[in-house]
């Protein structure tokens, strides 16, 4: 089951300009069944924490203080070839590079403010779902 799921947050950008709901549409519109979801708000510690694996990074310091600047909706989405497929609809890192269409090209300001994550792989997908949701949190 877990390869069939993946990990998305809303991010800062998005939620604070009124997009939630129009990505959240995306979403579902594109076959992708809600299983767990939350708003809530990271700190500069728990967001350190969640992009971990990008600590030697340059943009580590710019991606925590952005992911930690104001309320997100997190969500663990099940479809087949989850992942990938997420991957597809979410469009490149950097929003001018992005495919006509896709959640990153209609609603992401720039590489730093771009509108929504999504995990890389299925073992991420299933760490990051850990990292918001209990057993009880989702369905
Ligand atoms: P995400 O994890 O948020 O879904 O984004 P992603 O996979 O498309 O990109 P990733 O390489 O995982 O990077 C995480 C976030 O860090 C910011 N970033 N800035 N300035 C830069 O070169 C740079 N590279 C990455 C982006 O906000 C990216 O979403
Ligand atoms: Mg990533």
């Amino acid at each position: 089951m877990a390869t069939n799921r993946t990990f998305t947050m809303v991010k800062p950008d998005a939620f604070s300009a009124g997009n939630s709901g129009a990505i959240l549409s995306m979403i579902e519109k594109a076959g992708f069944k809600l299983i767990a979801m939350k708003i809530t708000r990271l700190t500069p510690q728990t967001a350190g924490a969640f992009y971990e694996v990008h600590k030697e990074r340059p943009f580590y310091g710019e991606l925590v203080e952005f992911m930690s600047s104001g309320p997100i909706i997190a969500a663990i989405l099940e479809k087949d070839n989850a992942v990938v497929d997420f991957r597809k609809l979410i469009g490149a890192t950097d929003p001018a590079k992005a495919d006509e269409g896709t959640i990153r090209k209609l609603y992401a300001k720039s590489m730093g403010a771009n509108a929504v994550h999504g995990s890389d792989s299925d073992e991420n997908a299933a760490i990051e779902g850990n990292f918001f949701f209990s057993n009880l949190e989702r369905v």
